[in-house]
């Protein structure tokens, strides 16, 4: 019986980095960053591990897959390939769907992205499940002062005044659910047309409030060309 299940989106086009293939498929130090995030996935003992990868990158990825099984130890079994979708939340639930036979308690979901995550944010997050929490989130505070945008008439901006920062919370992930309550929220969002940037808010909008866990700063997503020398360099500094 599998309690726990990790579901990795990396069916993403990259568009932001601007590599010449999708982001989860670039290379950080020898690793695709797709093999970084099921490596933490697997660490943590995540029980079983389903990938949404790109139409024409399902046999990289299982290849990928194959490799870090084989590197840790593991079954190959354990790690499931599956075409995503246009949207973050379809290439979710395409993997949701995936999980069907298996039925774990929980299931963490995880952005090929953010490949260094540390184990602790992934253990943070079960621990929470354990706990009875049904929507965890990792997070961190925001340093910046943040204002919002009044109009803007040139290219100079009409500020408007700062939003209270201390209220404020970066959203990362893995974030956990129960699988059912992720079912549902899945179900409800196709229904509804509802979208949301991530799945914490899908159950958010069926009535299940999201709750925060720290973060880490390495767990940063690897949006733009900088943030992957950030995470070169973060891993040189080890
Ligand atoms: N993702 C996915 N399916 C999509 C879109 C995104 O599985 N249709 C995944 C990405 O592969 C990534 C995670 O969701 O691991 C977070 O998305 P993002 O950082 O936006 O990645 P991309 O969509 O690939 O990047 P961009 O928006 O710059 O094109
Ligand atoms: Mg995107």
């Amino acid at each position: 019986v599998v309690e726990t299940a990790l579901i990795i989106p990396a069916a993403g086009s990259g568009t932001r980095l601007g590599a010449d293939r999708p982001k989860a498929f670039v290379e950080l130090a020898g690793r695709t960053l797709l093999a970084w995030s099921l490596r933490s996935g697997l660490r943590a003992g995540c029980g079983l591990t389903v990938i949404a990868a790109p139409a024409d990158l399902l046999e990289e990825a299982r290849a990928i897959a194959d490799a870090e099984c084989d590197s840790l130890n593991v079954s190959r079994s354990l790690v499931a390939v599956v075409e995503g979708g246009a949207e973050r939340t379809d290439s979710v639930s395409a993997a949701l769907a995936r999980l069907e036979t298996a039925n774990p308690s929980f299931v963490l979901v995880h952005d090929a992205a953010r490949a260094l995550t540390p184990n602790e944010v992934f253990i943070r997050v079960i621990d929470a499940l354990r706990a009875g929490e049904r929507n965890v989130v990792p997070t961190l505070p925001v340093a910046d002062t943040i204002r919002t945008v009044a109009g803007s008439t040139s290219s100079v901006e009409d500020l408007a005044t700062s939003v209270d920062r201390s209220q404020l919370r970066r959203v990362q992930t893995p974030q956990g659910f129960r699988t059912e309550d992720l079912r549902a929220a899945h179900r409800h969002a196709r229904q509804t047309g509802l979208s949301a940037t991530d799945d914490a808010g899908l159950l958010e909008a069926i009535g299940i409030p999201a709750r925060g866990v720290p973060g880490a700063e390495a767990a940063h997503k690897i949006t733009y060309p900088e943030d992957l020398r950030t995470a070169r360099a973060r891993l040189q500094g080890e």
